[in-house]
Parts: C-alpha cells; sequence; structure tokens
C-alpha cells in the first residue's frame, strides 16, 4: 500500500497532487486547440439528440451532484439549452416529467451508484437520450447509458472525492463548448479563448498546488472550530458546497455551503468569533457583492479565509488569510478554486487524527438504497 501511495501520507494526498495529469488525460485527445476542434465520440454521434435536446437533466449523488451543478452554469451560459440538475435519489421516486426530447446527464465517478443506476434506468424507460459521464471503465453505469464520455482520472481510492470532481467538470466543460460551437452560442474567437485556457490550466492547478504549505497553516489555526461556513456565488457556488462537504466528509466538522448571496437570510446569524468563513471570491465573479458579505462577516467578528485571485489587493486588507489561485476565465476558476479546499480539509481531519482516506460511516461506493 506504501507504494501504492506513490510516497504520500494517504491516498487523497496523492489524488489531489494528481490532478494536473488527471485533467490534462480528460482532454488530452478530445480537445485539439489549436485546430480549435473538440472531438468525442460519444457526443459527436449522437450530436442531433443533443442540438435538439429540450432541455438537459443532470442526476447525480454527492460530489457527482456538485460536479452537476457547476455544469449547469457552464452550459446554460455557453449553449443556451436549459438544464436542471437532480438528486438522483429524489428524482427516481418523484415521477419526473422526462420527455424524448430531454438528453439526461447521469455523473459517477464510480459507475455504480444504485441511486443514479435507478435514474438512468427510469429515463431510459420514459425514452429519454441517457449520457453517461463516469470514471470507472466497463462500470454498471457507463454500460446502461445510449452512450457516454469517461472520465481519464485513473483510480481513486480515497473515499472523498477528488480528481474525480475535477475531471468531471473539464469533460462536462468539453461538452457543452463542443455544443456552443455547433450552436453558434459563442463566437469562433471565444472558444479559442477557452480551448487555449482550458490548455492552460493543468499547469494552474499545479501552481495552485504550490499553496500547499500555506493551506497547511491555515488548517492548523482553525482545526479545532467546530463550525464552518463556506461562501461562494455562481461557478463557485457548488465549489462552496463541495468544500464544505470535503470537510464533514473526513474531519466530522459540521460544515455548511451557502451562496455568498444567501448569507443574510439564515447563515449570518451563525458568525460569531469562533466562526471560519470560506469565502470564494475570484475577481470576475460578482466580486464587489462578495467584498460586502466579507465586511458583513467581520462585522459580527466572523473569520475570513478568501480564495481569490492572484495580485487580488482588496480582500487581501479585509480577509484573516488570502488564498491565490492564478487568473483565468471565470468559467473555469472552479477548477482552481476547489484545489486550496480540498488541500485544507485534508490537513485538517490528518490533524484532528481522522482517518483520511476511510472515514467513519462513508462508502467509496453505495451500491445499496
Ligand atoms: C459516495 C462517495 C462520494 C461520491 C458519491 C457518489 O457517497 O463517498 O465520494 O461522491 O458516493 O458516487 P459516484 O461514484 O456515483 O460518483
Amino acid at each position: 500500500e506504501q507504494i501504492e501511495k506513490g510516497g504520500y501520507d494517504h491516498f487523497m494526498l496523492k489524488e489531489i497532487y494528481e490532478q494536473p495529469r488527471a485533467i490534462l488525460d480528460t482532454f488530452r485527445g478530445r480537445m485539439l486547440s489549436n485546430e480549435g476542434i473538440i472531438r468525442m465520440a460519444g457526443v459527436d454521434d449522437n450530436i442531433e439528440k443533443f442540438l435538439n435536446a429540450n432541455r438537459i437533466l443532470i442526476v447525480a449523488c454527492g460530489t457527482s451532484w456538485h460536479a452537476g451543478l457547476v455544469a449547469e452554469y457552464v452550459f446554460e451560459n455557453l449553449t443556451r439549452i436549459p438544464v436542471e440538475v437532480e438528486y438522483a435519489s429524489e428524482f427516481r421516486y418523484r415521477n419526473p416529467v422526462i420527455t424524448e426530447n430531454d438528453v439526461v446527464i447521469a455523473i459517477s465517478q464510480s459507475g455504480e451508484t444504485a441511486d443514479t443506476l435507478a435514474a438512468i434506468k427510469l429515463a431510459k424507460s420514459k425514452g429519454a437520450f441517457v449520457f453517461g459521464v463516469c470514471n470507472v471503465v466497463g462500470s454498471s453505469i457507463s454500460r446502461e447509458t445510449d452512450a457516454g464520455a469517461y472520465t481519464h482520472a485513473g483510480p481513486e481510492i480515497g473515499v472523498a472525492s477528488t480528481k474525480a470532481f475535477t475531471t468531471q467538470i473539464t469533460v462536462l466543460t468539453l461538452i457543452a463548448l463542443k455544443l456552443a460551437q455547433k450552436k453558434g452560442t459563442v463566437s469562433t474567437s471565444e472558444f479559442h479563448t477557452y480551448l487555449s485556457e482550458m490548455d492552460a490550466i493543468p499547469a494552474k492547478v499545479e501552481k495552485t498546488l504550490k499553496s500547499d504549505n500555506h493551506v497547511k497553516t491555515i488548517s492548523n489555526i482553525y482545526k479545532d472550530a467546530t463550525n464552518f461556513l463556506y461562501l461562494g456565488r455562481g461557478y463557485n457556488f457548488p465549489v462552496a458546497l463541495e468544500g464544505a462537504l470535503k470537510l464533514k466528509e473526513i474531519s466530522y466538522i459540521h460544515a455548511e455551503g451557502y451562496p455568498a448571496a444567501e448569507m443574510k437570510h439564515g447563515p449570518i446569524a451563525l458568525i460569531d468569533e469562533q466562526m471560519p468563513v470560506v469565502v470564494i471570491a475570484t475577481r470576475k465573479g460578482h466580486y464587489d457583492k462578495v467584498v460586502s458579505n466579507i465586511q458583513e462577516i467581520k462585522s459580527r467578528k466572523g473569520k475570513i479565509i478568501a480564495v481569490v485571485m492572484q495580485g487580488d489587493k482588496t480582500i487581501k486588507k479585509i480577509a484573516d488569510y488570502v488564498i491565490e489561485i492564478p487568473e483565468t476565465l471565470e468559467l473555469l476558476t472552479p477548477l482552481l478554486t476547489t484545489i486550496p479546499l480540498q488541500l485544507l480539509s485534508y490537513y485538517i481531519a490528518v490533524m484532528r487524527d481522522c482517518n483520511v482516506d476511510q472515514p467513519r460511516n462513508l462508502a467509496k461506493s453505495v451500491t445499496v438504497e
């Protein structure tokens, strides 16, 4: 096992560090940025289904559901196709409206999650076209779906999902870009910009990982907190949910993720000097509004850990700690902002002596209801 961990203390840390490579493996051969081409057999062979879709329904559980939420923002923005994201467990039992003109995308790292599998079977029985985004090759979901695209993340052993999440976002973004190109909902020059920025993401993830020691220091300061709040907006709202889930899963600290603007409708009541608040505040995503959220938290003595874009000066002045990510397009920021949140939960869990790779009560793949 020590050999399999490749010198890392835990699989989770190894998998966090594998992300530059995993993301590259996921788009390599599919995205030819110089030629302005995205080719994905499962999408290309069924392009009419996607282009004629009345809407896209995304079904998933856990971290994969969070990737689905990011995809909702990405798809609607790039393709103008309406998207709904559903917990597979709710979808399957609520007699949902599904038509033959719906495209259903099922996202699953393992490809074995019972609820997601049942949701797929239901959607198929109603005549929808079902597309799978799985990591495990040959898994039940990859076999049950009409077509699909694998995330080439490689085996993920740690129960808390890390590289599966960022590669799911990568695949889904490629699909959205391909459809946007076909539909003409992005201009040729925008399309090229997206592709060349995607090309730069593995190196930027690598750079983001350099915040490791800094995140470790922050982890040591807040490791004994009993509650955490995570806030983000737009593309980074699902990242806030995912950050909170990671912390809960492996450190057993209660954490909630919230859209930043919803803070005033509840969570603000919880803020006092004991409450660390992780705020994702990339310069392009409703920046001024997030800055004013940070001020509201400060005035209630909450502690701010902010994930910001390189060179940010405004937030540096008001936050207790800032973690920088390299500059990129707003739509691609989840691939970077996720990284320090993974490291934060990892180090806090290690410092609390938790079993990082096999947290209590959790399973890597939930094959029963
Ligand atoms: C379990 C795992 C999570 C995962 C979820 C969905 O709860 O512990 O990490 O996100 O199942 O799994 P899937 O394999 O369908 O992505």
